[in-house]
C-alpha cells in the first residue's frame, strides 16, 4: 500500500528532485530565474507616473508627474492586466516647450485635449511633414516614423492623450534596440506626399474614413450605423495602415447603445454631450457592475477580456465619443472572435446583447438617469413586450 504524504511534503520532494536534476557538477547554488518585463522596465526607466485606473471623470483634471522627454509632464495609464496589448499615455507639453525627437516600433494615436501646437513627422529628416493641431485634433504617428511635438503657446500648456500598442510590441520582441533604435522604414505605412497630413481624407464603404490627420473630431461628419442600435452615427478610421483601430460614434438624446464584449483595451473618450455613463461588468449576475459617469473629457477603458460594456446618453444633447482600440482581425484582442462579432447578437453567434434580451434594470436605471438630467428617454419603443416599467415617465 502506498504511504500517504501531505501536499507540503510532496511539494518539498518535487522541489528537491527538480534541484537535483538542474544541478550540474560543481554548481552549488541554484537561483530563481528572473524573466524581465520590458514594458514595465521601460516605464521604470522613464520614471513616469503610473496610474492603475480605468475610468476617469476628466482627463484634463488628472494630476501628472514629470515627463521631461515628452516636453513637461505626463503619466501612463497602466491597468494591471497582463493581456492588455495597449496603453494610454497622458502628456502635457509646457508653454513654449517641445518633446525630444523620437521614433519607436509601436503605433501611436494622439488626441489633443487642450491647447494648440505643431507636429513634425518624418522618416527622411530633409522632408519633414509639419502641421498644426489644436484641441479636438486626432493624428497618428506611423510605426517607427520620427516625430517631435511643439506647444504653440507661450503661456498655456497643451495636453494630449496617446494610445499606443507599446506593451505588446515590447513584450513580443524583448529588445530595447529593436524598439527604439530600429532603422527600418515602413514606406508602406508612411509617405512624403504633401497631403499625407493635409487634414483631408477619403470615404470608403461601411463608414470608413481614411486620413492621417483629422483637424477636429468633435465636428467631423459621421454616417449612419443601425446595428449598434437607437439611431447612432459613426466613422471608422483608417490611419497610416495601423493595426490598432480608431472610430468615432455619436448617439442621440434619450438613447443608449447595446451591451457587448470583446478583448480588453478599448479607450472611449467623450467628445460631446452633457450627461451620460457607461456600465461595465464581467459576471453574469452583474455583482461586479461598475457605473462610470461621463462628461466631455471623460475616459473609460475596457479593463479586461470579455468585459461587457454599454454606453448611455442620459443628457439633453447628442453624445459623441472617440474609441481607440487594439488590433485588427482580433489578433491583439484575446477574446476569440471579437471584435468582428461585437455588433452581432449572441443568437447569431456574436457578442452583443440585443435590447430584448437585456436585464430589465438597464432600462430602469437609464430612465431614472434621464429624468435626473431633464432628458426625455426614448427607448421604450425597443421594448414592445415589456409589461411594466419601474419608472413613470411624465406625460
Ligand atoms: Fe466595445
Amino acid at each position: 500500500m502506498l504511504a500517504r504524504i501531505n501536499r507540503e511534503e510532496w511539494a518539498a520532494m518535487a522541489d528537491d528532485a527538480d534541484i537535483i536534476r538542474a544541478k550540474e557538477p560543481g554548481v552549488t547554488e541554484v537561483i530563481e530565474f528572473h524573466k524581465p518585463d520590458p514594458y514595465v522596465d521601460w516605464i521604470d526607466r522613464e520614471g513616469v507616473l503610473r496610474i492603475e485606473e480605468f475610468a476617469f471623470d476628466d482627463l484634463l483634471a488628472v494630476e501628472l508627474g514629470v515627463w521631461k522627454r515628452k516636453g513637461g509632464k505626463g503619466a501612463i495609464i497602466n491597468i494591471p492586466y497582463e493581456s492588455l496589448t495597449n496603453d494610454t499615455q497622458l502628456v502635457e507639453i509646457d508653454p513654449g516647450g517641445n518633446s525630444e525627437p523620437e521614433h519607436h516600433m509601436y503605433e501611436e494615436y494622439i488626441y489633443v485635449l487642450s491647447g494648440r501646437g505643431a507636429a513634425s513627422i518624418w522618416i527622411d529628416e530633409k522632408q519633414k511633414h509639419t502641421f498644426e493641431w489644436t484641441a479636438g485634433s486626432l493624428f497618428t504617428i506611423p510605426i517607427n516614423a520620427s516625430y517631435q511635438l511643439f506647444n504653440g503657446s507661450g503661456s498655456e500648456p497643451a495636453r494630449y492623450m496617446a494610445v499606443t500598442n507599446a506593451p505588446i510590441m515590447m513584450r513580443l520582441f524583448m529588445n530595447n534596440d529593436f524598439i527604439w533604435n530600429n532603422p527600418f522604414n515602413f514606406t508602406d505605412r508612411y509617405s512624403d506626399a504633401e497631403d499625407f497630413y493635409g487634414g483631408g481624407g477619403k470615404l470608403y464603404a461601411r463608414r470608413v474614413w481614411a486620413s492621417n490627420f483629422i483637424p477636429n473630431v468633435p465636428d467631423m461628419p459621421l454616417y449612419s450605423w443601425d446595428r449598434r442600435g437607437a439611431g447612432g452615427i459613426n466613422a471608422m478610421f483608417e490611419m497610416a495602415g495601423n493595426s490598432s483601430r480608431a472610430h468615432v460614434s455619436e448617439f442621440p438624446v434619450g438613447t443608449y447603445k447595446k451591451a457587448h464584449r470583446h478583448g480588453p483595451g478599448a479607450n472611449l473618450m467623450l467628445l460631446s454631450g452633457d450627461a451620460g455613463y457607461s456600465l461595465l461588468w464581467t459576471k453574469e449576475d452583474k455583482s461586479d457592475l461598475r457605473k462610470a459617469d461621463w462628461k466631455v473629457g471623460s475616459l473609460v477603458i475596457v479593463p479586461s477580456d470579455g468585459c461587457y460594456h454599454q454606453h448611455f446618453n442620459s443628457g439633453s444633447r447628442r453624445a459623441r465619443y472617440l474609441a481607440l482600440t487594439p488590433g485588427r482581425f482580433g489578433m491583439m484582442a484575446p477574446f476569440s472572435g471579437a471584435p468582428q462579432g461585437a455588433d452581432t447578437s449572441f443568437e447569431e453567434g456574436g457578442y452583443q446583447i440585443e435590447y430584448r434580451n437585456e436585464d430589465p434594470m438597464i432600462l430602469d436605471l437609464f430612465e431614472e438617469e434621464c429624468l435626473k438630467h431633464d432628458a426625455t428617454p426614448v427607448m421604450r419603443d425597443f421594448f414592445p413586450d415589456r409589461k411594466s416599467f419601474k419608472v413613470t415617465l411624465p406625460s
